[in-house]
């Protein structure tokens, strides 16, 4: 199906009103193959008659649909690597003593923010498994959510095909977190029970989650435009402890967000704490 100028514009304000991605004039051929086909499905010939669907018959499921074939869902275990060095030899310890001085010293919150199919929560797990030998003693939990409904339904599962597995896993946790299924591998109960999932969508409020020790929103402020990007991070790091912190994507940085985002470099990794009063400037 062919989009005309006129329906990409139609089209762009439609996915940014759904979930705040933005998508320019140059963008058409990213509406065509992503759209065409939920397009077709709902009956429709062009884009506009999709639009006027969506917009004027509130039809929910189609909303999904479109969310789901316009949103970029790559991602991989252990992505980038040095974020999940940070987290072992520098943010969990480190967490580990300021909450020892609290009455909750074995209670740690921790989001995963835009999880898409869940290999970065179930990570963040296994990095908890690994550096906290008593971790059955400990009140560890992990939300992660997404507004892709598909990418949580699959990330709930926690089974994995070879090609995912090979993105990214360690062979040593490989054979000490999943088992075999089928023809690719589905995470132990334990690392699966460790996190709840959960479709949410950032640009909508999220104070009602409580508050976190870390948060992960990493390669999803990238679709946003400046404004709905400051206003996210200042509203994660409202939702952040004094010393909690903030991790985001390799390519992403908060600096031009406001003083309270001074970076700070641990394992080749940028990190935030916006509420901590003094932190270092690297
Ligand atoms: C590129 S993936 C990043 C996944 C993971 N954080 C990582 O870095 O590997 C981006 C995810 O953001 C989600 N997303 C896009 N817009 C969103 C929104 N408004 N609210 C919540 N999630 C959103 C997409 O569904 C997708 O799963």
């Amino acid at each position: 199906m062919q989009v005309t100028e006129e329906e990409i514009q139609i089209i762009a304000r439609l996915v940014k009103d759904l979930c705040g991605v933005v998508l320019d004039q140059t963008k058409g051929y990213l509406i065509e193959s992503r759209l065409s086909s939920v397009a077709e499905e709902a009956d429709c010939i062009t884009f506009s008659e999709l639009y006027y669907k969506v917009r004027y018959a509130n039809d929910k499921k189609l909303q999904n649909q479109i969310i789901d074939a316009i949103t970029t869902q790559e991602t991989l275990f252990f992505r980038d690597n040095s974020p999940f060095e940070a987290l072992q030899f520098k943010v969990i310890p480190d967490i580990i003593d300021t909450r020892a001085a609290t009455s909750f010293p074995k209670c740690i919150r921790v989001w995963s923010a835009a999880c898409s199919t869940g290999q970065e929560p179930y990570s963040i797990a296994m990095v908890f498994h690994e550096i906290i030998p008593d971790i059955h003693n400990w009140d560890i939990k992990i939300l992660a959510t997404d507004i892709s409904d598909a990418a949580i339904r699959q990330a709930s599962l926690g089974c994995y095909n070879a090609h995912e597995i090979q993105r990214g896993m360690k062979p040593e946790l490989l054979s000490k977190y999943f088992i075999k299924k089928n023809d690719g591998y589905k995470i132990l109960d334990e690392i699966r029970a460790m996190v709840a999932f959960q479709r949410l969508n950032l640009h909508e409020p999220f104070t009602h989650l409580g508050s976190f020790d870390i948060i992960f929103c990493r390669n999803v402020a990238i679709y946003f435009n400046d404004k709905d990007k400051r206003s996210l991070f200042n509203r994660l790091a409202d939702v952040l402890t004094t010393d909690g912190y903030l991790f985001v994507g390799s390519s992403e940085s908060l600096t031009e967000f406001g003083p309270r985002f001074i970076p700070q470099l641990h394992c080749h990794t940028v990190l935030y704490q916006p509420n901590k009063i003094s932190t270092a400037i690297v």
